[in-house]
């Protein structure tokens, strides 16, 4: 069954006992992230919570309820994305890239609908009154303050938007760009847009900008969630994260005109902001914000989003997430990712075998990679080759080890790259962009990354010693160990 909105996902949640409604009143200021960063370090990712009474600044309750770590299990993230294990949308792409071209034409023409398969569910426009616009906000009536936004952190600049699709169009092109990024409230009718420079959001600013037009945006919360997954996924410029989504979930996404701009929003989504961002205003101050670093991100200066309407169900659900030091539940979308994009980045860099981002890592601090070195210096060449592939390209330290080694292990791999590597001549620096959220680079985002080889070294590559085996124990001693162990009066 295909779960097309944020109460499908819930209810399904629900049914696999991975949900706690709370009913106890509990303030959106600190209060349920607080809550929630307990469930989220707690082992496997903790259940989703739903505040069925958040409290706002001010003490009113809010009707609107709060749902948050939905996406922050392994299994709820397959359960949301319609799958066993993430591998599987990955073997999909594999096979949709497999564009060997067959023996014999009944074979050839199989190939055709595997190769049509990513544009099969296409997002739909539907007419009609859509569910997201049951109830509409106009001129005065509009008052984001009524929402329950949470304030995440002590020293955070205000409360926050932290589960968005932001959807945005580029001006050449016509292409819908949706991307996660976090909101601002600025007031009742403003918020400030947090798109990092290296985001098709923020590319789509800088166009218009240039164009000196105003620019359309819209915000959705909730909605399918595939959708909302897709978001975060570093899709190329040009792919319709709808269309990703469609994929994903076999099933198309529906889409309805937004009310007061000419953009087309979720027709499943909870709540809709509409509005625009002038690119001839001056920008404004963003932050500071608890960040996914587990440090406080500097304010800077921001897009202003001047709201045109607010747009909702008649009983909406306020889907949120909390980032902070890892783990959180922002792992699990940026896992899926991982796992999603590894047959993409092997059609590239073939002799990929496997890639892992360690929760501790952040995604953009920490990559392990193993390949199948088949020639010298070639550890070199899968970094320089990462490092030039989207957002991989913000990658602070790739470690590269050979392809016994189980990435998916940190353990693992940091005792066989330490043992492996002769600092001086393993670790490579090189310059170039870095995460706007790096705090310790030499400019922002401008810095060093570093890569460390981790493989065996080869004669080739200048190293005349004899490579030591790695001990492991012979058959016939484990066989006979085996057979007497119950004997020991060993627990384990
Ligand atoms: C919970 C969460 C919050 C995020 N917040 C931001 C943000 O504030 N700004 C930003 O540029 N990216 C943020 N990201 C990362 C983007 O969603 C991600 O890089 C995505 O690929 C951007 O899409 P785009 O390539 O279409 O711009 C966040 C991701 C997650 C999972």
């Amino acid at each position: 069954m295909s779960l097309d909105s944020l109460p499908d996902f819930i209810a399904a949640i629900e049914r696999i006992g991975e949900l706690v409604r709370v009913r106890e009143p509990v303030h959106t200021h600190l209060e349920i992230a607080e809550i929630a960063d307990r469930v989220m370090k707690s082992p496997g990712g903790g259940p989703a919570l739903l505040f069925e009474k958040p409290v706002l600044p001010g003490g009113v309750t809010s009707e609107i309820p709060v749902a948050i770590n939905l996406f922050g299990s392994g299994r709820r993230i397959c359960l949301g994305l319609g799958v066993e294990r993430l591998d599987e949308i990955g073997d999909r792409i594999a096979e949709m890239t497999n564009l060997k071209v067959p023996e014999g034409l009944l074979a050839k023409l199989a190939m055709l609908p595997r190769l049509t398969e990513l544009a099969k569910f296409p997002p739909r426009t539907r007419s009609g009154r859509p569910a997201c616009q049951e109830v509409i906000w106009r001129g005065d009536d509009i008052d984001l303050e009524r929402l329950p936004l949470l304030q995440t952190w002590p020293k955070d600049g205000g409360r926050y938007i932290t589960l968005p699709m932001v959807i945005t169009r580029d001006p050449a092109s016509g292409a819908r760009n949706v991307g996660m990024y976090r909101i601002q409230l600025l007031g009742k009718r403003h918020l400030a847009m947090h798109w990092q420079r290296h985001k098709s959001g923020a590319a789509h600013w800088r166009e218009m900008a240039e164009r000196g037009e105003k620019m359309p945006v819209v915000i959705a919360i909730g909605g399918d969630p595939a959708s909302i997954y897709a978001g975060s996924a570093p899709l190329p410029p040009g792919i319709d994260e709808f269309l990703f989504a469609g994929f994903i979930r076999r099933e198309h996404v529906e889409l309805a005109r937004a009310v007061s701009c000419d953009l087309d929003v979720p027709a499943e989504a909870e709540i809709v902001i509409e509005g625009y961002v002038d690119p001839a205003e001056p920008l404004v101050m963003e932050g500071p914000f608890g960040d996914h670093t587990g440090f406080y991100s500097l304010a800077d200066r921001y897009p202003r989003l001047h709201v045109t309407a607010v747009t909702m169900k008649q009983r909406p659900v306020y889907a949120a997430t909390l980032v902070g030091r890892p783990p959180m539940e922002d792992y699990w979308l940026g896992h899926a990712t991982e796992r999603i994009f590894l047959p993409l980045l092997k059609l590239t860099v073939p002799e990929i075998v496997d890639y892992h981002m360690p929760a501790a890592g952040i995604f953009h601090n920490l990559v392990f990679v193993s390949i199948d070195k088949q020639y010298p210096g070639q550890a070199y060449k899968v970094m320089h080759a990462m490092w030039g592939q989207g957002l991989m390209s913000l990658a602070k330290v790739l470690v590269v080890v050979d392809k016994d080694v189980n990435v998916h292990d940190a353990d693992e791999v940091w005792w066989i790259a330490l043992n492996h590597i002769d600092p001086r001549r393993d670790v490579e620096f090189v310059r170039g962009p870095v995460d706007v959220l790096d705090h310790a680079s030499q400019h922002f985002t401008f810095g060093s990354k570093m890569g460390i080889d981790g493989t065996r070294k080869w004669p080739e590559e200048g190293f005349t010693r004899e490579w030591p085996e790695k001990m492991v124990m012979d058959e016939e001693t484990r066989r006979r160990v085996d057979a007497m162990w119950s004997r020991l009066g060993i627990k384990s």
